[in-house]
């Protein structure tokens, strides 16, 4: 159950926040390490627990197929060994189909529980009787309020479902798990209206053509937006990848122009991927920009600083970019590989194979710090990395707290056109 509110039995009385009991904010974990990463984690009696929070809401959003049902059963397994019932409700596919999924999963849990239903009234009695610590709801876009107005997955239907929800949630103290599909426009479905009415927001992501998936936190309220879970899709279900830096780099070609490795970092963990560029030249009056897994206006602006600071010419080209794997890279500091791996592509020279690029490019054509750079440099380093083109700040840094990594040879810049000229030699 919920710890009491105050106010509970007539009494308004503030509690001392050092005060606050921590022992009662339980987790249970999902025995999926990834989506526990994911989900957050707490100090409770003297270990981190990591998991979901008994009593509160998740929406795991992403395109169709990307595997939410696959996850999410094969979460319910394993949660229910730990805390019990676990109530799968599904409007989209029979209790058969969510059989023939299960069984394929290896899945043969007494206490998951399946439901085919979209009434939700109908759910309430089923939940009654089946008293499950943990329900899953896939998806809430076919669930319908006969109280509310609108069609299943219009914003009224899936507001109203979704309240109901978070009610049982809180009087229950049981765990629910909303899938939501993203609809064309990239919003997550029954559109944003549900970010706010839930306590954490997973969202799925990936290439469906690819096996990798990325499981990113964009709300928690019980954990870090910051980490991220990787997994591979295969035929036993989604695996845990507790490696993803040698997955995202194992299918890369080595000495190829246009071909940048960064060390990105996402949350606590260091991620090595690939950018690639691929610059040619463009029959077209206005030539194409194309960019795959990286923020496009931050890539044109990078485009814009080689230009400008250091007078490649990219006028006449077409220009695309991409991160390999089908992840997706958010933070700058992915910016100096995107520069260098474009000019490599235009003059046709490829960097050194072992060599990783950290940077975030400013407007001058400066390149700026990046966060946790001895971080990223380690785990770099832990796959045979053996030279690395950073900010001269970070090198600065590392060289002050004697946290240089043996064996890894550190080329300083301090601008874009001194990493295109120390990188390509002229
Ligand atoms: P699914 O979980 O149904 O996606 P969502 O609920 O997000 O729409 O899974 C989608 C795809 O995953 C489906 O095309 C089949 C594939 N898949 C596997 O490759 N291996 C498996 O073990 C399972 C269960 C699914
Ligand atoms: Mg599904």
């Amino acid at each position: 159950m919920p710890p009491p509110r105050s106010g509970e039995g007539g009494r308004v009385e503030a509690q001392r926040l050092r005060d606050v009991n921590l022992d009662d904010f339980k987790r249970w974990p999902t025995g999926i390490s990834e989506l526990d990463r994911v989900l957050g984690s707490t100090p409770h009696e003297g270990v981190n627990l990591s998991g979901v929070v008994p009593g509160s809401i998740v929406l795991l959003a992403g395109d169709p197929g990307i595997g939410k049902s696959t996850l999410l059963t094969q979460a319910a397994d394993n949660i229910s060994q730990v805390v019990g019932p676990v109530l799968y409700v599904s409007g989209e596919e029979s209790a058969q189909q969510i059989r023939s999924r299960s069984k394929r999963l290896g899945i043969s849990s007494p206490d998951v529980f399946v439901l085919n239903e979209t009434d939700i009234d109908m759910l309430d009695t089923a939940i009654e009787n089946t008293r499950p610590n943990v329900v899953v709801v896939d998806s809430i876009q076919t669930m319908r309020a006969v109280d509310s107005t609108g069609a299943p997955g219009s914003v009224a239907q899936v507001r109203a479902c979704a309240d109901r929800f978070l009610r049982t949630a809180k009087t229950l103290g049981c765990a629910v798990f909303l899938v939501g599909h993203v609809n064309k426009e990239g919003a997550i479905a029954g559109p944003r209206v549900l970010e706010h009415t839930v306590d954490a927001v997973l969202q799925f992501e990936g290439d469906r053509s690819q096996a990798y998936r990325i499981l990113r936190a964009v709300k928690n309220r019980f954990g870090s937006t910051n980490e991220i879970g990787v997994f591979e899709m295969g035929g036993m279900g989604l695996t845990p990848v507790e490696n993803p830096s040698a997955l995202l780099l194992s299918e890369r070609h080595g000495n190829e122009p246009g071909s940048v490795v960064t060390a990105t970092l996402e949350g606590t963990r260091p991620l090595l991927v690939e950018v690639q560029a691929l610059v040619a030249p463009s029959h077209l009056t206005q030539p194409r920009r194309s960019t795959t897994g990286l923020d496009y206006n931050r890539a044109t602006m990078v485009l814009a600083v080689l230009e400008k600071r250091v007078g490649i010419r990219l006028g006449a080209q077409d220009i695309f970019l991409n991160v390999a794997g089908g992840v997706k890279v958010t933070e700058p500091g992915v910016d100096l590989a995107v520069a260098l791996a474009t000019a490599g592509s235009r003059a046709d020279l490829a960097v050194n194979p072992e060599t990783v690029v950290l940077g975030e490019v400013g407007l001058s054509g400066e390149v700026r710090a990046v966060p946790h750079a001895e971080r990223r440099l380690q785990e770099a380093a832990r796959l045979g990395f053996r030279s690395a083109v950073i900010p001269s700040r970070n090198a600065r840094s590392l060289k002050e707290n004697g946290t240089e990594l043996p064996g890894m040879k550190i080329t300083a810049v301090s601008t874009v056109r001194e990493a295109v000229e120390l990188t390509f030699g002229s």
